[in-house]
């Protein structure tokens, strides 16, 4: 059984790494990565690194060649680069005959009104036109995406937000990571849809788990999207980057990630990383 998995220079990627690592052998394992020279720790430890370039399709043909199982962690670019590459990691697998395929998606990717959804829709669609048995990772919100605003905290900032009383499903990215290998390792996840989410807490109760992190109290300014948007620029947030963390709030405001489900729990097969653990390991970080 080979289990191929993209991505593996990246944050999650590597995260699966380690966790794959743990529970199969080294060689029935494949990185398929755009740079392999980031990837020699890899193959020091007996996995086959292969070149696979999302953009560079004739590549990813060698990359998943031979490949049971295949995890395409979704790629980081704009909307319209990550529908043409994931649609040329669905295409190439079905070429390779790939058995399984599972995705990085995000929480209820067909409805959501995130702007991360459209690309995660989409891939979903090519995977179930492909015909090749699948799995949705539908991930909620990483707690390192909030690494920024717990640094400020702890430097005296207060938690601003215009997300008001909406709630995120928060988790570490090291739980999504595992629930992940967990996918790739285990039976019995044909075509399946895992709506992988921490229990939804608002802005204010995460600032109060910082807080008490911390050791000290976290004021939460409540504000509107105009100012949130002005104190971030204000903050060196690049200005097209603007619309997409106020849109951001403004998600999760209307409840896009306010998901509760018990599939996480259940793919890990133990209770998720407490978010207090999570805040002290960022803090260390
Ligand atoms: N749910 C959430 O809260 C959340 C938050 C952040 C991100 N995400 C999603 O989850 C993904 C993984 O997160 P992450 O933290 O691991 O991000 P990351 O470190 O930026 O990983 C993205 C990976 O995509 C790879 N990639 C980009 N373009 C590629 C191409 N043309 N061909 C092949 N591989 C390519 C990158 O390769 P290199 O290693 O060569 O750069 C990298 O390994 C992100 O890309 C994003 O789609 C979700």
């Amino acid at each position: 059984m080979k289990i191929a998995f993209t991505g593996a220079t990246g944050h999650f990627g590597s995260i699966v790494a380690e966790a794959l690592l743990k529970s199969v052998p080294a060689d029935s394992l494949v990185a398929s990565v755009r740079n392999p020279e980031k990837a020699e720790n890899l193959r020091a430890r007996g996995v086959d690194v292969r070149q696979g370039d999302f953009d560079k399709p004739e590549t990813l043909d060698a990359a998943f060649a031979g490949v049971d199982r295949l995890l395409i962690v979704s790629a980081d670019g704009d909307n319209d680069t990550r529908i043409r590459q994931h649609k040329a990691a669905v295409d190439a697998a079905v070429r390779a005959g790939v058995g399984f395929i599972a995705y990085t998606s995000v929480g209820r990717a067909d409805s959501s009104s995130l702007f991360l959804a459209p690309v995660h829709k989409e891939t979903e669609q090519f995977i179930r036109e492909s015909g090749i048995p699948y799995s949705f990772l539908r991930n909620n919100w990483y707690l390192e995406n909030e690494a920024g605003s717990i640094q400020a905290v702890q430097a005296g900032a207060p938690w601003l937000t215009s997300a008001g009383e909406g709630k995120v499903g928060w988790a570490t990215r090291r739980d999504y990571a595992e629930a992940a290998a967990a996918v790739l390792t285990s039976e019995g996840h044909n075509n399946t849809v895992y709506e992988l989410s921490g229990t939804p807490v608002t802005q204010a109760e995460l600032a109060a788990i910082v807080g008490e992190v911390l050791g000290k109290e976290v004021q939460v300014q409540q504000v509107d999207d105009a100012a949130y948007s002005s104190i971030m620029a204000g903050a060196g947030v690049p200005e097209a980057a603007l619309p997409i963390v106020v849109g951001i709030q403004r998600a999760i405001r209307e409840g896009a990630l306010d998901i509760t489900s018990g599939d996480f729990a259940k793919l890990l097969q133990r209770p998720l990383t407490p978010l207090s653990e999570g805040v002290r390991e960022l803090l260390k970080a």
